[in-house]
């Protein structure tokens, strides 16, 4: 198991988010946190990565309980993940090239050329000509801005990428093009992936099995397939 949440409850003041979500993802599944806006989806993705504690609950993430860690241990925790926010966030002083080989710099001690190198490497793994390592992120389009924090978050190698929302803002057909470079990610890095996502062809296509969150709880939990067997309605209602 990569990631397991335990009953988690997620208060903000005497807002309860989270009331009791569980879940579990598996190792090599693409995970699909579903859910309304304002369902806490995001709330959930950033427990999963130390940047928000839950109130009550236990989340395990790569076999670590992340409530019971020393700082130290969360920062070697830290590097075995990507994260590829909501809102973009790359570095907009800076060149794509030097935006993907940041992490590189901070966390390794290679020296520059390799350190490019490998940053060519999986600007090239997401689809990015080396033309447009020396572009400014303003200078990219929304559908390569994308590509080129993706880049960034797998520049470590990491167990677990994170994704929130990674298709919102692109038009459909670079929204379907980066669908497929998340299956071709799975395919050849062999590597478990957590989306946030209200895409209904993300969901169908690219989803192995996700979780509905609403009203705090988790309404539905699952593969497409088995909740339109089981759950047709809530399924219907949610792709709406
Ligand atoms: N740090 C915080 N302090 C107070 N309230 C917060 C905080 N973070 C989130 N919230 C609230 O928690 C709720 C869930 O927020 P969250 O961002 O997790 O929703 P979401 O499901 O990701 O929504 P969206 O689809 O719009 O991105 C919202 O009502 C939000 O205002
Ligand atoms: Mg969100």
């Amino acid at each position: 198991m990569i990631i397991e949440a335990k009953n988690i409850v997620t208060k903000f003041g005497n807002k309860i988010i989270h009331n009791g979500v569980s879940f579990h993802i598996k190792k090599g599944e693409i995970y699909g946190l579903l859910g309304g806006s304002g369902s806490g989806k995001t709330t959930l993705l950033r427990e999963m990565i130390l940047l928000q504690k839950p109130t009550q609950g236990e989340m395990i993430v790569l076999g670590k309980n992340i409530s019971k860690l020393t700082t130290q241990e969360e920062n070697e925790l830290r590097l075995r993940w990507g994260v590829l926010f909501q809102f973009g966030a790359l570095f907009t002083s800076i060149t794509v090239l030097e935006n993907v080989m940041l992490p590189l710099k901070e966390y390794t001690k290679l020296p520059d050329f390799f350190i490019e190198e490998l940053a060519f490497l999986k600007l090239q793994m997401v689809g990015l000509s080396k033309e447009s390592a020396y572009l400014y992120p303003s200078q990219l389009s929304g559908g390569m801005k994308k590509r080129a924090a993706l880049a960034r978050a797998l520049v470590l190698d990491p167990e677990v990428l994170f994704l929130d929302e990674p298709t919102s803002g692109l038009d459909p057909s670079s929204a379907r093009a980066f669908d497929k470079l998340i299956l071709q990610l799975r395919e050849f890095l062999d590597i478990t992936i957590v989306i946030v996502t209200h895409d209904k062809d993300t969901i169908a296509n690219v989803l192995d099995r996700f979780i509905i969150l609403g009203d705090s709880k988790v309404q539905a939990e699952g593969s497409l397939e088995n909740l339109k067997k089981t759950n047709l309605k809530l399924i219907e209602q949610f792709l709406e």
